[in-house]
């Protein structure tokens, strides 16, 4: 018989879900300075998980903050929130709930389903059985390897032609407990390939342009929220002289890198990692746009939660070169998004919209000469979070379809 600690602790690895009982995610406003500082102070003492922003270093007076509380802790948060009289409210009662009700049907199925959010190993067979299903418009390539050595896969969608054709990146799932970006990539690829030949704005697109879509980024941290901890952020990295994991892979380009909204703590979830590019996923990344930036007109990468649609910079508050053309293409496209289910969209340069925070991809690939850098922070904004049920795939990845498709119209016509 283990000693008692000993049987918790494998009960958590058994059934990694319990960990979240009873735990709360609140939304409070700060809007005086002694509340920013009281909110930092907080995060020093005791564990809290930021939702948005995503650390204490982001916090300013005038946002909201939505952080995560375990049970322990709560009523000292709640004392707290009283005596400051900080505006606040509840958005998650019950995290455990909200973690087991995000999926249609327990266990989840190991089929792959383009409304579900599957694991890194059904997307695996999924990318090879499109690509060998659909072998005259895709074509896959190895970009390299994770930390944790996993295979990072990169689609090429496109009519094969025999000159090199201008093309758009897009990724997904940067952030490991962000599920719905992952599920976009899925939605986008099947909807590319099933639309190819009867929707004309697809069909010319595929026969003009190339499309890489990287379907999954942090392949190790989203592994990671399926088997451990659904709310892991960043990469699965040891760091020297840390116990602390991982780096926050929107910290780690090399765009201002760690200059602001970044941490140099490795325990924090916005730590920008030990140098630019420290992180293998990020340089391989980064290596491919690079190599292939003559041909790359538009990166595209897509996060959660909070309906944004962001453009550089976020690591300065100067405007970039192509400010207006990059807001009026985001404005289209925020309204194409919210005509089909009413989903409001703010969109925004970075640093102004949300906060300042070096080391993003969409800076990067723009200060490399990508001029069509966008941002998506999905659905919602805080009722779920990151545990947006399975129910809003479908909707939130056609709204985002037709995001998508109006930036790509626009590239297009200015190739
Ligand atoms: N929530 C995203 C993040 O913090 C926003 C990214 C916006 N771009 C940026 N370069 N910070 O990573
Ligand atoms: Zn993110």
């Amino acid at each position: 018989r283990l000693p008692s600690s000993t049987r918790v602790f494998v009960l958590y690895l058994r059934y990694p879900s319990l960990y979240f009982n009873s735990e709360k995610v609140f939304r409070v406003k700060p809007v005086l300075d002694e509340h920013v500082t009281l909110i930092k102070d907080l995060a020093q003492s005791i564990e809290v998980d930021f939702w948005t922003p995503e650390s204490a270093e982001q916090v300013t007076a005038g946002i909201n903050v939505d952080i995560r509380v375990p049970a322990m802790y709560l009523d000292l948060v709640y004392t707290m929130l009283q005596q400051s009289e900080m505006e606040h409210e509840v958005l998650i009662e019950d995290v455990q709930g909200a973690v087991d009700g995000q999926a249609d049907t327990r266990p989840s199925p190991r089929a792959h389903s383009y409304t579900k959010y599957n694991t890194w190993s059904v997307i695996e067979s999924w990318i090879n059985s499109i690509a060998s299903s659909s072998a005259n418009l895709v074509s896959t390539q190895s970009i390299g390897r994770t930390y944790e050595g996993r295979t990072m896969t990169l689609l090429k969608l496109g009519k094969k032609t025999s000159s090199q054709k201008p093309a758009i990146f897009l990724d997904c799932g940067i952030h490991a407990r962000e599920w719905i970006s992952p599920a976009f990539c899925q939605w986008f690829v099947n909807e590319a390939l099933t639309t190819y030949g009867s929707d004309a704005q697809m069909t010319s697109l595929l026969d003009q342009m190339d499309v890489f879509v990287l379907p999954l980024f942090n392949v190790d941290g989203y592994h990671y929220t399926h088997t451990s901890n659904r709310m892991w952020r960043k990469t699965r990295s040891r760091n020297s002289g840390s116990s602390c994991v991982g780096t926050d892979p929107n910290r780690n380009f090399d765009a201002g890198w760690c200059t602001v909204g970044a941490s140099r703590n490795p325990c924090s979830e916005t730590y920008c990692g030990a140098s630019p590019e420290s992180e293998i996923e990020v340089k391989n990344v980064a290596n491919f746009i690079r190599q292939n930036k003559s041909v790359i007109k538009a990166y595209l990468t897509i996060h959660s939660y909070s309906q944004l649609l962001l453009f550089p910079y976020s690591y300065t508050y100067n405007l970039s070169a192509h400010h207006n053309e990059l807001m009026s293409i985001a404005e289209g496209a925020s309204s194409a998004l919210r005509s089909l289910y009413g989903t409001r969209y703010t969109s925004g340069p970075g640093a102004a919209t949300i906060y300042l925070a070096a080391g993003g991809s969409d800076d990067w690939s723009y200060d490399l000469g990508v001029k069509y850098s966008f941002t998506f922070e999905l659905r919602d904004t805080g009722r779920y979070g990151f545990l947006l049920p399975e129910s809003q795939i479908k909707p939130t990845c056609e709204e985002t379809m037709l995001a998508v498709k109006y930036i790509a119209a626009h590239v297009q016509k200015n190739l």
